[in-house]
Parts: C-alpha cells; structure tokens; sequence
C-alpha cells in the first residue's frame, strides 16, 4: 500500500533539470528518474508541460500523492489509469509524460521491492539468457554533437559474440577507446570531445566515420576473438525538411528513393546489423521499401517512427514497416503502455531494444526493464557516468543470475 510519493527536481546529463520520484509503501521503497531527448518523435508524449520541470514542481506533489496513496503498489495497471486520469489529456501535457513515468516505474520498484525482490525479477526476468547485449555509442554527430561533427547521429556497435554482459561490456569500451585513437590518427587537430550520449565528437564526415568505425570493429574483434557488428542510428527526421534528406555537414540532399539507396547501400558495403531510423518518423512506405531490401540481412528500427505506442506500432506492422523497434519509456509515459508495445513487437517478430535517451540520469531502471522484457538488445551508450550506470546494473544483474543465492539475500 503507498503510504508516500515524493516528487523532486535534479539535474539531468546535459546540465537540465528532470524529476525524480521516490514511492513509499508500508515494506517498500522505489525510486526512479525520467530522461530527456534531443532528437524526439513528434508523437512522443509532452515531457513536461511548458515551462518546465519549475512549472509543474510545486503542485505536483500533492496532486499525485492524493490520489495513490492508499493503493496498492502491484497494481500498476490501475496506478497508470490513476495517473493518466489525473493529467487528463491525451499527450499527458499537463503532468508531464516524464512525470508519470517516473512514476509509474518508481511504483513498479516500490511494488518489487515490498516482496523483496529486484524489478527485473518481478518483471519476470529469471533466465541468464535474457540478459540483453548492449548497443554502445560510439561517434556521435546530428543533433547530439556539434556542427563539424558526422551528419548521421549515432555510429554504434553491437558485440555479439560475447559470451556475457561482462565480457560485452568491456568490448565495447574497447572499440571506444580504438576508435579514439583512429580519430587522433586521422586528425592531429581532434582535441577527444564527445557528444551528449558519450560517443567522441570528431570533424568527420559520414564516409570518414563509417570507416573507422568498420576498422575498429575489426581489429577489436580480433583482438578479443569475438565477432563485433557495426550498427547506426541516422535520426532521419532531423535531416527531413519537408520534401527531401538535407545532409548539411556534407552539402548534400536526397530525395526519398536516393535516401533509400544510400541506406542500402551502407548496410551492404559496412554489414550493417542494425539501422535505426534511416527514413524520417512520417514515411512507414519507404520504411517499408528499405525493410523489403534489407530487412533479411539488417534490423531496421524504428525510435521516433514508432515512438514506444503499440497503435502507432501496429500501423507499422500492418504495411511491414520495420523489423524492431526502440523501447523508451517515457515516449509513451506509462511502465504498462511500455510493457504492451514489447508485447506486441514479440508477437509480431520486431525485436525490441530498450533505450536510454540523449539526456540521462545515473537512474538505473531501463536496465531492469531490458531483462525483465526480455529484451535482446540495450541501447545505453558505452561510456558517461549515466551510461555506465546501466551498464554496471546489468554487470551486477548478471551476477546474481549466475549465483541466484546472492539474489535471495
Ligand atoms: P534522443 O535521441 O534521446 O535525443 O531523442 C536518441 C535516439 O534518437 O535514439
Ligand atoms: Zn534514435
């Protein structure tokens, strides 16, 4: 039973203010944290409503305690209706979608926590198997780092050969810090700056990155004998303006059949195992023309197309949009709407990929959420103290799967 929901402001990566909730019940405690993006789907949630996180802080409160106390922390679907009813609207504009979601997932921990367990194990995570792989960030550019930076956001690797989340973990760190000195060798002039999600910030171009970032998959993978893919997310809606892909660091624009092309051709030529969206979020045709070519040899994600919403994702699934899709709680607000999109894409063969945001907290849930979902994938960066934070939960998580007596403590 909630005996207590606490509500304040704290500083996000980026230096912006987010809330963090803590829910009390009578044998349990949880707290959580909401995220922020850069690059957000225009039908993602309202974050907050205008003005901010200061805007909404003072009331707050008072009008969600009033409500949930009194309920039962386990039962999260009807907790999510509660806080749903009370913003009352249909973007959740005026609590704020990061509010409810935090939450929403703080009451999930409160609820874990009351009989003694971790989230994921209350979620259902319980086999070493569903431990996800993690996605790291590896070069940032677009809307998460400066203009001299790659036009595509984020070039990632995916270490699928490893044989644990310790070892995967590790590797990619390892690619990070080759591809650093790669960049270094390039560029005498690169002075190690890094974007928002911890990935390096070098003057590129997408060409010049793609190699390096190939390059250094390999001579890592050697290195530690263990297969490492490359993998992007273009964030095309940033590059869309209206009628065609503008590729401003490069001074090149393509219209919907060259962007097309010039994905597919990227997948071939680099083994791409997985590309997120390379087709801007209002174009589920030529998501679906890109999945027909590529879809047998690539995942191809939707994040801003999908924006975690299971009827914005059946939408996808009817015309074959996609073959995955990102999992961000708080696109869509609630742990319950979350959990029955990750549903969904199961039963309709789209992998889903747990996923930090560009403005992150050291909060450590999505990592819970990832094995608790059974979520092959984790997209959480490789290197930042709000990166990390997930990536050592998971380290820890591991462990206790391996010695499930440490778990019963
Ligand atoms: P965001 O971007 O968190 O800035 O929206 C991350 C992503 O596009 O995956
Ligand atoms: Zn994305």
């Amino acid at each position: 039973i909630i005996e207590d929901v606490r509500v304040r402001k704290i500083l996000d990566s980026r230096g912006n203010p987010t809330v963090e909730v803590d829910v009390l019940t009578w044998n349990g405690f949880g707290r959580a944290a909401a995220p922020s993006g850069a690059s957000t789907g225009i039908r993602e949630v309202t974050a907050f409503p205008e003005g901010g996180v200061d805007k909404i802080i003072s009331e707050v409160e008072d009008v969600i305690s009033s409500e949930l106390i009194g309920m039962d922390a386990e039962d999260l679907n009807d907790i999510d209706m509660v806080l749903k009813e009370i913003d009352g609207t249909d973007n959740l504009s005026s609590l704020g979608g990061n509010t409810i979601v935090a939450v929403s997932m703080a009451t999930a921990k409160a609820a874990a926590a009351s009989y003694n367990l971790p989230l994921y194990k209350f979620l259902g995570g319980i086999t070493k198997n569903e431990i996800p792989y993690p996605l790291g960030n590896m070069i940032n550019g677009g809307a998460h780092a400066g203009k001299n930076a790659p036009d595509i956001q984020e070039f990632l690797v995916l270490p699928v050969g490893a044989e644990n989340i310790t070892e995967a973990v590790f590797a990619n760190s390892s690619v990070h810090k080759k591809i650093g000195s790669l960049i270094k060798a390039k560029d005498s002039t690169f002075t190690g700056g890094k974007g928002d999600e911890g990935g390096w910030a070098p003057n590129l171009t997408n060409e010049e990155a793609l190699s390096i970032q190939a390059k250094a998959c390999e001579e890592v993978g050697d290195e530690l004998g263990i297969e490492i893919k490359p993998c992007l997310d273009m964030a095309a809606s940033e590059m869309w303006d209206g009628s065609k892909y503008v590729y401003e660091r490069e001074g090149v624009s393509r219209d919907i059949g060259e962007q097309i092309d010039f994905v597919k051709e990227i997948i071939d030529t680099y083994n791409m195992f997985y590309v997120e969206d390379p087709i801007q979020e209002g174009d589920f045709e030529a998501f679906a023309e890109l999945t027909r070519k590529s879809g047998d040899k690539c995942l191809i994600c939707g994040d801003d197309l999908f924006v975690t919403n299971a009827e914005i994702l059946q939408e996808g699934i009817d015309v074959g949009a996609a073959n995955s899709i990102i999992i961000k709680p708080n696109q869509i607000g609630t742990l319950s709407d979350t959990y029955a999109t990750v549903k969904l894409a199961k039963a309709n063969g789209y992998v889903p990929v747990v996923s930090h945001r560009s403005g992150e907290t050291t909060d450590e849930t999505i990592a819970h959420l990832a094995v608790g979902f059974a979520s092959p994938i984790i997209k959480t960066g490789a290197l930042g103290g709000e990166r990390i934070a997930k990536l050592n939960e998971l380290i820890r998580i591991e462990e206790e799967m391996i010695n499930p007596k440490m778990a019963d403590i």
